[in-house]
């Protein structure tokens, strides 16, 4: 018996992961976390009955239910004897706290939230050989099966490919108009609204190159970004006699969250193989990401190379800035420009500590709502 904690239960990875546990035999949901949703957490209880229930928003719990609070109660969860394995599907920087705890104590964590990584890779990287980080994102799922028996000095590059997302085709001007329920029109994947957007600008791929530097030692140099509309092949390695290695599923996250968990071990899934029969029509067509458009990859690429806070800077700036576009108050563009200045201005440079790091965090979100408040011309 292998018994879970899932935070971030009500989310779309939540979700997911919960409908692979509802399958995989031997395993036990012990332990959920929700931010604001009431309504999913009483239907999840009820299902489950998960012994630790932690809010760490408004959620009020389920009645007769005593749940843990904040970011202490996912802690506190995450270092509970009768947990094996911790699932951190939650959105947000919270997500680092249960992860770092999990892996002391030896445990495994599967990751789904970038912003730990992104944020905070030099600390989570010392605790990762305490436990077992296994990654729940596509890509970095695929590079992790991908890179799993090949000897380092053979491999040139890690290739991660990104759908283009809604916009892929959309020329500069039009992007520029674009607003939030154009930009939340994913092609292939059905995710929560942060990552939807990020997805748009491609600044999620920016922040996957930099969960795929701290989680594969790999120099930003040996990780490159392919547009690839299909989102069937997720990595790439290409090797040093110029052949490539592919990782090939259909879009479904189901996938990588089972294997997370289930790893070194494979199980069955109902969800079929993307080749003929099963899928008629095959098509991989693969493009280089134009950085024209789509800024944020630059952007990512920007902070990685400078190190230190400045990825951490990057994500807060972004988060603020996505849900400040989502809300109306930023043109799409705004985006990336709130995201630039406040890199440009990072008094953080020489920050070694996690407290540090977490101070550049807030100073980063607090100075982007600030040009966001004089952000000029029609949103
Ligand atoms: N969706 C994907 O396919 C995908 C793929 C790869 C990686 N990821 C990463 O996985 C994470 C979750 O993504 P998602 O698409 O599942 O997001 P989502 O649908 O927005 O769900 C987020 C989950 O986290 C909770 N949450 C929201 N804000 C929180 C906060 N400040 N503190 C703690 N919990 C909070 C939500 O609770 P309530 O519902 O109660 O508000 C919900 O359970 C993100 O880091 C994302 O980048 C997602």
């Amino acid at each position: 018996m292998r018994r879970v904690a899932l935070f971030g239960a009500s989310g779309s990875i939540g979700r997911q992961t919960l409908d692979v546990l509802r399958r995989l035999k031997d395993w036990r949901l012990v332990g959920v976390s929700v931010h604001n949703n009431t309504e999913a957490l009483a239907k999840i209880y009820a299902e489950f009955k998960p012994k630790y229930v932690v809010i760490t928003g408004a959620a009020k719990p389920p009645e007769g239910v005593k749940a843990l609070y904040g970011r202490e109660g996912l802690v506190e969860v995450a270092s509970a004897e009768d947990v094996d394995v911790v699932v951190v599907a939650t959105n947000g920087i919270i997500g680092v706290f249960p992860t770092m705890e999990a892996l002391k104590r030896g445990k495994r964590v599967a990751l789904a939230n970038k912003e730990t990584l992104v944020a905070f890779g030099p600390f989570v990287k010392e605790v990762a050989h305490l436990g077992e980080l296994v990654p729940i994102d596509s890509e970095h799922s695929s590079a992790f099966q991908l890179l799993n028996g090949v000897k380092r000095e053979e491999v040139k590059k890690l290739i991660l490919t990104a759908s283009g997302g809604p916009f892929r085709t959309w020329p500069k001007e039009k992007i520029a108009k674009a607003r939030p329920e154009d930009a939340l029109k994913h092609p292939t994947w059905r995710m929560g609204a942060k990552i939807t957007i990020d997805s748009a600008t491609l600044m999620n791929k920016g922040l996957e190159v930099i969960e795929a530097h701290f989680l594969f030692d790999l120099p930003a140099d040996m990780i490159d970004v392919r547009i690839h509309p299909q989102s069937a092949i997720h990595a790439i390695l290409l090797l040093k006699d110029n052949s490539l290695k592919m990782h090939v599923s259909r879009p479904d996250m189901r996938i990588p969250i089972q294997y997370a968990l289930t790893y070194p071990e494979r199980v069955e899934i109902d969800i079929p193989p993307y080749l003929p029969p099963d899928t008629e029509d095959v098509v991989f067509t693969l493009e280089m990401p134009d950085t024209e458009r789509f800024p944020a990859l630059s952007l990512a690429y920007y902070a990685l190379r400078l190190g230190g806070t400045y990825p951490a800077v990057l994500n807060a700036a972004n988060e603020v800035a996505v849900y400040a576009f989502l809300d109306g108050k930023l043109p799409f563009y705004g985006i990336t420009d709130v995201v630039e200045r406040v890199l440009g201005e990072n008094p953080y440079r020489k920050a070694k500590t996690f407290g540090e790091y977490l101070e550049a965090d807030r100073w980063a979100r607090r100075r982007a709502e600030e040009i966001i408040r004089r952000y000029p011309g029609p949103r």
